[in-house]
């Protein structure tokens, strides 16, 4: 099952679910998306009533328009049919599973997601963390053409420690490049990880223009601050907008009816461009719309 239609996904708020503060305050904040987090932000004494607070949360109505997504805890974990079950059938846009290892995880959990009646809507989000997921990114997006599974969220933090490799971006630019193929491949959207450092804007700009350039529909994040720079950089720029209105304009002039190439601002420009155009200025009427 894939989501047909377009969203903006620039920024993904991540809350430990146990924190009222965080979910208040989250009903005022600029951020697309909402994930009210079950599982690493929330220490085993918390998971009760963090599951609870976010199925209230979920329930009451008091988020707008902001897509609502709930992390829960794995599959191998004593919480994860009782998250499942309680997020689905109050109504999560998405359920998001960390530690995806294969097609068969999917497969599981989108059976048990058939079983709740009520739980029609909502998507499948799958955490890319595991060297195993890694190993087998295709076999898994491919169940984007006929199951759950919308959208791929890229773990970095975890895959560090599971590669024991250090934190450092550049490790995981081959696993950026392979993950977006396999996401677009199948019709999913992507994701990129978190930034630590929340109080490092220059950092968080850098890779959000990197995510952008590669591919990425948005950032996951985790602090309120690092909001408007994931919006800024993931939304279509006032030139970007400018470029795709100028080549949609060149085609649609009489001079170039019938052509397949033309040249637009001295560049070669054919119809998959007129195509990319037309869906960047999609794009940008889209989060337009959300401002609105
Ligand atoms: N969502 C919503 N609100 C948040 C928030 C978040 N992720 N992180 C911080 N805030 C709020 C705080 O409640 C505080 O609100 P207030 O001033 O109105 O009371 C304000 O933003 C400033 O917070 P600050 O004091 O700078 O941060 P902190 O020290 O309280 O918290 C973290 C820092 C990292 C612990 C916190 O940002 C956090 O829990 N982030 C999410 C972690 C997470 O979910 N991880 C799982 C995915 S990797
Ligand atoms: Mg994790």
């Amino acid at each position: 099952m894939t989501d047909t239609k377009y969203r903006p996904r620039r920024s993904c708020l991540y809350m430990p679910a146990s924190n009222q503060r965080a979910l208040e305050k989250a009903k005022t904040l600029p951020a697309d998306t909402i994930i009210f987090d079950l599982e690493d932000a929330v220490a085993p004494d918390a998971k009760d009533e963090a599951r609870k607070n976010a199925c209230a949360a979920l329930r009451s109505g008091d988020y707008g328009g902001r897509e609502l997504v709930v992390r829960i805890n794995a599959m191998e974990t004593p919480w994860f049919a009782q998250d499942l079950k309680q997020a689905c059938l109050a109504g999560a846009d998405a359920i998001l599973v960390p530690k995806i290892r294969n097609a068969n995880d999917i497969i599981q959990i989108t059976d048990l997601m058939e079983d709740l009646e009520a739980s029609l809507d909502s998507q499948l989000w799958a955490m890319i963390e595991m060297p195993e997921a890694i190993l087998k990114l295709a076999e898994i997006a491919a169940l984007g053409t006929r199951k759950r599974l919308t959208t791929f969220v890229m773990g970095f933090n975890d895959l560090a420690k599971e590669m024991r490799a250090e934190q450092d971006r550049a490790i995981f630019g081959p696993v950026m490049t392979q993950a977006v193929i396999a996401a677009r491949a199948y019709g999913l959207n992507i994701l990129d990880s978190v930034y630590n450092d929340f109080n490092d804007p220059a950092g968080l700009e850098a890779e959000c223009s990197e995510a952008k350039k590669s591919g990425f529909d948005g950032k996951t994040l985790i602090h309120p601050a690092q909001i408007e720079t994931a919006n800024r950089v993931f939304a279509p720029s006032a030139d970007e907008i400018a470029a795709a209105e100028a080549i949609i304009a060149a085609f649609a002039d009489p001079v170039n009816a019938g052509k397949g190439v033309i040249v637009v601002d001295g560049k070669m420009t054919e119809l998959l461009h007129l195509k990319q155009a037309r869906q960047l200025v999609a794009t940008a009427q889209a989060i337009e719309s959300l401002a609105g």
